[in-house]
């Protein structure tokens, strides 16, 4: 008795869901219709935000755009650094404390940033000196065929992993009293 009821109430409901069709033909209004007024809706334009991605991404981006390099100081010492794309291996070395002098700055006025690239397979990924620079490495002490100013050699990614050896010694004419002559 009380299953049949049951099983009566269970058709019922059965034949209400058909006549109501299925469910796939309600209406597409529903989702932004019911949320419109809801603090939950989705941001305008079908924009969202990422803030928290981005920032993640930003801090991956600023760790690709930085290169290893290794000085090798006189002594054989090396110090590992990590060099931003985009900055002399000169300013590198001031940053973090490594003795290369670069007496003008950066101005191709001495050869006291004179530093040897110890692999030629980095140095020839070089962009060629200039003749300035070239005027200035010959009157740097202990010349080498990979001598560059360290002023000169500016951070790419293809350069991740160069070693610079710096010189025993360097020529400061600015404190010799060493005038370069021209060529
Ligand atoms: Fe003087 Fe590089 S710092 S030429």
């Amino acid at each position: 008795m009380f299953i049949s009821k049951f099983s009566q109430l269970g058709a019922q409901v059965i034949k209400g869901l058909a006549k109501a069709g299925p469910l796939t033909s309600t209406p597409r209004m529903s989702y932004l219709h019911v949320f419109s007024d809801s603090p939950l809706q989705p941001l305008r334009h079908g924009r969202f935000s990422t803030t928290a991605s981005d920032k993640s991404q930003e801090d991956g981006n600023e760790e690709k755009q930085k290169i290893s390099v290794t000085f090798v100081d006189k002594d054989g010492e090396e110090k590992h650094i990590k060099v931003p794309i985009g900055m002399s291996m000169l300013e590198a070395a001031h940053e973090n404390d490594i003795e290369l002098e670069g007496a003008c700055e950066g101005s191709l006025a001495c050869s006291t940033c004179h530093v040897i690239v110890m692999d030629t397979g980095y140095y020839n990924k070089l962009e060629d000196p200039t003749d300035e620079e070239n005027d200035m490495l010959d009157l740097a002490f202990g010349l080498t065929e990979t001598s560059r100013l360290g002023c000169q050699v500016i951070a790419q990614p293809e350069l991740d992993g160069i070693r610079l050896a710096l010189p025993l010694a360097t020529r400061n004419f600015a404190v010799d009293g060493y005038k370069p002559k021209p060529h």
